[in-house]
């Protein structure tokens, strides 16, 4: 499977969203990446709802929204009505993930899983096969512009054994400090799909930048 890219609306410039989900309908991206932090989990607070129905107003492509919060499984059902195509909730914020991805699947979306940098990829081992889609943190989550963290190279060939081994359709995604010059070895490495902040909205031409993390 080709890899997918989704740049990371953190990044976009907020007093012109409109544009930016237009320039993201018109370039080779796939998926809209959304981060909604909750100052609680994460040391830091992104952005709700009226802001994601705006995004889901001018977006033509699916929206991949990644909860940084705790207690996700109040807000299901909510992220489902701006128009969630996959929901990823963390494993470090649920007590009963399996529950949880039951609950999203059971609500017509796709269901994501994040780890953290400091969680292992072998806490998956018993929920992979349920899963739709896995993100590997390859920054501590809360900030767009980090600097990528290298361990997440050998997380990737681990999950890639996993996935193999339990039969599972889950998708790898690395979210954080995905740049030009480590894109390719992660889609090497098994990544399915690119999360990108600051490498697109950072450049001159982003639409530009899109085009180039497609290409391997
Ligand atoms: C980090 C977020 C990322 C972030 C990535 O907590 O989950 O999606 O937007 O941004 P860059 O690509 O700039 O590291
Ligand atoms: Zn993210």
């Amino acid at each position: 499977m080709k890899h997918l890219v989704a740049p990371s609306v953190l990044s976009a410039d907020f007093g012109n969203l409109q544009r930016d989900c237009e320039m993201i309908n018109n370039s080779g991206a796939d998926w809209f990446h959304i981060d909604v932090m909750d100052g609680v989990f994460v040391p830091n607070i992104s952005f709700g709802f009226p802001v994601i129905k705006t995004i889901q107003k001018h977006a033509k492509k699916p929206l991949d929204i990644h909860l940084m919060i705790v207690e996700p499984d109040r807000y299901l059902q909510a992220f489902k009505d701006v128009g969630a195509n996959v929901l990823t909730v963390h494993l470090e914020a649920s007590k009963h993930l399996h529950r949880t991805i039951d609950a999203i699947k059971n609500l017509g979306m796709k269901a994501g899983v994040a780890i953290n940098p400091h969680t292992s990829a072998s806490l998956l081992i018993d929920t992979i096969a349920d899963i739709d889609l896995v993100c590997v943190m390859s920054v501590n989550p809360g900030f767009g512009g980090q600097k990528f963290i290298e361990n997440t190279y050998s997380k990737v060939h681990q999950l890639r054994d996993m996935i193999v081994s339990k039969k599972s359709k889950a998708l790898i995604e690395i979210d954080g400090g995905v740049d030009l010059n480590n894109y390719t070895k992660l889609v090497n490495a098994g990544a399915n799909v690119l999360v990108a902040g600051n490498t697109v909205f950072g450049s001159k031409d982003p639409s530009a930048t899109i085009e180039q993390l497609k290409k391997v």
